[in-house]
């Protein structure tokens, strides 16, 4: 099922797998800046303003930068020796993703929602002070992204079952000549 990049295409992939991962976090810090300015500004202007630029940052920066980490990062594991199964490092941080994504898909609707009340002329000025920010889960998104990425910078050792018996497997299959990258 692994498929063994050649040392050109890996960097390439691993490059890119880099920017739009760490490009995520540096969008979703931008965008608590704007939760921030939500629940400390009374300014009607402001709000209406950061709700907009909310929706703006959510679904034209962030919804693609965290897909295509994902998708960067399944190219990452399946195409090369790390395997998407073989080390608990890599599988945590797919399931982490996972489910940072489908959280951020999710927050995506309620986010409109409220850019859609927000930008309204009939909504009042009270009603806009009352409409809620999105810092529970942008700030815990941040968290968990962080986390992340110290688990695919540190790689810490361990196998899972399945990484065990693929060792064996290599072990006794490919004695003789050493292995490549
Ligand atoms: C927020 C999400 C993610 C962040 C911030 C992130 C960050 C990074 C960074 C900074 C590296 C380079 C580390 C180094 O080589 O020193 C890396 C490598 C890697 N990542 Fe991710 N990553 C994310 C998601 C994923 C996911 C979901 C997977 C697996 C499905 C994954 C699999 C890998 C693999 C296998 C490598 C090692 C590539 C290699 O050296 O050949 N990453 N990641």
């Amino acid at each position: 099922m692994t498929y063994t990049m050649s040392q050109r295409v890996r960097k390439f992939a691993l490059t890119t797998h880099i920017t739009v991962s760490v490009g995520w976090i540096g969008a979703v810090a931008a965008y608590l800046a704007l939760d921030v300015t939500i629940v400390t500004s009374q300014d009607v202007q402001t709000l209406r303003a950061t709700y907009l630029a909310m929706e703006l940052i959510a679904w034209y920066v962030i919804v693609p930068l965290a897909l295509a980490s994902l998708l960067t990062g399944l190219v990452m594991a399946l195409g090369t020796r790390w395997g998407l199964f073989r080390h608990y490092w890599v599988l945590i941080s797919f399931l982490l993703t996972v489910l940072a994504v489908v959280v951020l898909l999710v927050e995506t609707q309620t986010i409109s929602q409220l850019a859609n009340k927000a930008t309204d002329p009939t909504t009042s000025s009270t009603e806009l002070r009352a409409l809620p920010s999105t810092l529970l889960h942008s700030g815990g998104g941040l968290v968990v992204l962080l986390m992340i990425l110290v688990l695919n910078v540190y790689k810490p050792p361990g196998l899972t079952p399945y990484g065990w018996r693929k060792l064996q497997d290599q072990r006794t299959e490919s004695r003789p000549s050493g292995r490549s990258n």
